[in-house]
């Protein structure tokens, strides 16, 4: 069986599974066949990071990696770094420098999802890749985040505009003086006069200020933001994007990737991929115990494994095994997997 190219690829599953180890050997394949890949992890574990040897301060940064003379570019998303490459790309300096748009952007500031969208969106655009690699962190936080993208879009359609007729063209007179304006009170939403309130209360007016102006800078920003949430057409097509759900031989995961897929059925498409990792059976093909505990042990390993097998085929449309690798290195990990995965590779 082969696993034609597509332009994105993207790794989701719940913890310690796999998808980061996965997601990388899987780039490895690819980009040893000449292909131009770029490794991107969303995860905050970082574990990529070690997995690569890359430093602490290339976090942010696209980083030309090199495994075995294979080679290829990884990021480790940093939001912060983001919004700076979209201050560059778009024009806008003041999405990198508004103090209310810096803490947004803070790796658990609310922003990631968006900005993981937006990052991808600008590398594809940029030409370099031909495939974009996507790794993301455990549980269905991500994928509940891209069936919620209409949500979003017509946030920035609506909610925005609204904000903007009563507040945007004040900014002038933003702080105090904004409060007095009779016509906001009596037009802008409840919950924004209130928070707006609050503020003011807590706050100084300069805060308010920056506030109104991120709010209006975040607006100007919107084909950037409007752009990155269009890549759920993308990713939802059979044509440009793998996904591989990732789960592993252990008691219960199957369960959560069963769950996962139901979750965000709207998302990913029929023709996805189950990789069911740390399989046993090649192993025990050679391992005949002569102990009577022991051939127990095995026996009831074996028919545990066929049994999650014979579930997941029934479920998923194509399912993926990879062995359990008998190593304490995670490098070597990646290293076999990626042997795995070239015998995927058209
Ligand atoms: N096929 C495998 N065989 C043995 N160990 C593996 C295998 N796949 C992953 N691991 C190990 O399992 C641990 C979790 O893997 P990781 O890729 O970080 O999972 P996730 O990203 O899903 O949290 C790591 O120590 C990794 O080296
Ligand atoms: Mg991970």
């Amino acid at each position: 069986m082969s696993i034609s190219t597509k332009s994105f690829e993207i790794f989701c599953g719940t913890g310690g599974v796999g998808k980061t180890t996965l997601a990388t050997a899987r780039a490895l394949a690819q980009a040893s066949t000449g292909l131009r890949v770029l490794l991107i992890t969303i995860d905050p574990a970082r574990r990529l990071k070690d997995l690569l040897g890359l430093k602490e301060d290339s976090i942010g940064d696209i980083c030309p990696v090199e495994v075995n003379h294979i080679k290829l570019h990884a990021l480790l998303m940093s939001p912060e770094k983001t919004i700076q490459r979209m201050a560059e790309k778009y024009q806008t300096p003041d999405l990198a420098s508004n103090r209310i748009v810096k803490i947004l952007s803070k790796p658990y500031g609310g922003m990631n999802e968006i900005l993981s969208l937006v990052e991808v969106q600008m590398q594809f655009d940029s030409g370099n890749y031909d495939v974009i690699v996507l790794d993301t962190p455990p549980g269905a936080h991500f994928l509940d985040f891209l069936e919620g993208i209409g949500k979003i879009r017509s946030f920035f359609d609506q909610s925005f505009v609204e904000i903007f007729s009563y507040i945007g063209s004040k900014t002038a007179s933003a702080g105090k003086k904004v409060f007095g304006f009779g016509i906001i009170n009596r037009v802008i939403s409840g919950g924004l006069r209130k928070l707006l309130g609050y503020l003011q209360k807590f706050t100084d007016a300069k805060f308010i200020e920056d506030f109104i102006r991120a709010v209006q800078i975040i607006y100007q920003s919107k084909e950037a933001f409007l752009k990155g949430l269009s890549l759920q057409d993308r990713l939802k097509s059979k044509e440009e994007c793998n996904w591989f759900l990732v789960t592993s031989v252990e008691q219960g995961k199957a369960q959560e990737a069963i769950e996962m897929k139901n979750h965000a059925s709207s998302f990913i498409h029929q023709d996805h991929f189950l990789v069911l990792n740390k399989c046993l059976e090649q192993e025990m093909k050679d391992w005949h115990p002569g102990d009577e505990k022991l051939k127990l042990i095995r026996a009831s390993l074996d028919i545990r494994e066929k049994e999650l097998k014979e579930s997941l085929r029934s479920v998923f449309p194509h399912v993926l095994e990879f062995p359990e690798v008998m190593s304490l290195e995670p490098i070597e990990h990646v290293n076999n997997l990626t042997e795995k995965w070239k015998s995927y590779v058209p």
